[in-house]
């Protein structure tokens, strides 16, 4: 698995013996997309505090305009980087990082690490030279990703595809209930049927909740299909932009869903998997 991540802006120089040992990794994402994400930042600083944050009040990002979801972005993370003084930010989720990524990074102070669709090592791993990319609505139709694609696939053919379903079946899966093999089974057909589409022997997964559906879309596209998503390629740009940090978890880490009412047991269960002990309301 490879990837491609947007890292913090050159300037950011705070020397590691000024962070405060206690401050958390601020992962944020629309739903729970951005465990997948969590899981090898684990893997990679198991000692880091870390806060989990879920806007699940905007959730989902994909159908929404680049302008909500750069409000929504740009007014949370400021918030809760004053709140929990947080020594990095990681927007695990592609939607938010290729729309807002420039704009967070004008106004917050904190190093950002963002994540963008894996093009650069799909395009090194494919043979047929056919690539899908399965990303939310709002990100496959981002300029970012054209460039993306000019700089890396300019020789490949990239079949992009939009999939909200496969980030209710994400959500769902998460929490325990069944995934909705017509949503899986669109996805698939909707890359296969496009001019090339049978060539196809890689995908990208450029929506961080799709790794949580991976198993299910391998049985879809077949064992030709490999799949890349950035989440090792991100844990290790955190551990390269902390390196020499302390680490000293005073307080359990929690997870902060946006929107009101009780958070479902069902997703206590899991985030309590992933080290998220407490969780609350934001
Ligand atoms: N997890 C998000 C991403 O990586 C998007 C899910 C959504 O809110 O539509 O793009």
């Amino acid at each position: 698995m490879a990837s491609d991540t947007m890292s913090a802006p050159s300037g950011a120089t705070t020397s590691a013996a000024d962070i405060d040992p206690s401050a958390p990794i601020l992962l944020f994402d629309s739903g729970v997309g951005g465990l997948t994400v969590l899981e090898e930042v684990r893997r990679a600083l198991p000692d880091a505090p870390v806060i989990y944050a879920a806007d699940t009040a905007g959730l989902p990002y994909g159908s929404k305009t680049e302008a909500q979801v750069a409000a929504r972005v740009a007014g949370l993370l400021g918030r809760m980087t004053e709140r929990f003084r947080p020594r990095l930010v990681c927007i695990a989720c592609n939607t938010a990082s290729t729309i807002a990524l420039g704009m967070v990074r004008e106004v917050l102070e904190v190093p950002i690490v963002g994540t963008v669709p894996a093009i650069k090592p799909a395009a090194a791993m494919t043979r047929t030279g056919v690539i899908g990319l399965l990303g939310t609505e709002a990100t496959v139709r981002q300029v970012y990703v054209d460039r993306l694609e000019q700089e890396f696939a300019a020789d490949k053919r990239l079949l992009r595809h939009g999939a909200p379903g496969l980030v209710e079946a994400a959500e769902a899966k998460l929490r325990g209930e069944p995934v909705d093999p017509a949503a899986i089974r669109h996805a698939a057909d909707a890359l296969r049927s496009q001019p090339g589409g049978e060539l196809m022997d890689t995908v990208v997964l450029a929506c961080t909740h799709f790794p949580l559906v991976e198993a299910e879309l391998a049985e879809a596209l077949g064992p030709q299909v490999r799949f890349v998503h950035g989440a090792q390629g991100i844990a290790r740009q955190i551990a390269r932009l902390t390196t020499g940090q302390e680490y000293a978890r005073k307080v359990p880490d929690r997870a902060l869903f946006t929107g009101a009412g009780d958070v479902p047991d069902a997703y206590r269960t899991k985030l309590a998997q992933y080290g998220l002990l407490e969780v609350e309301r934001f």
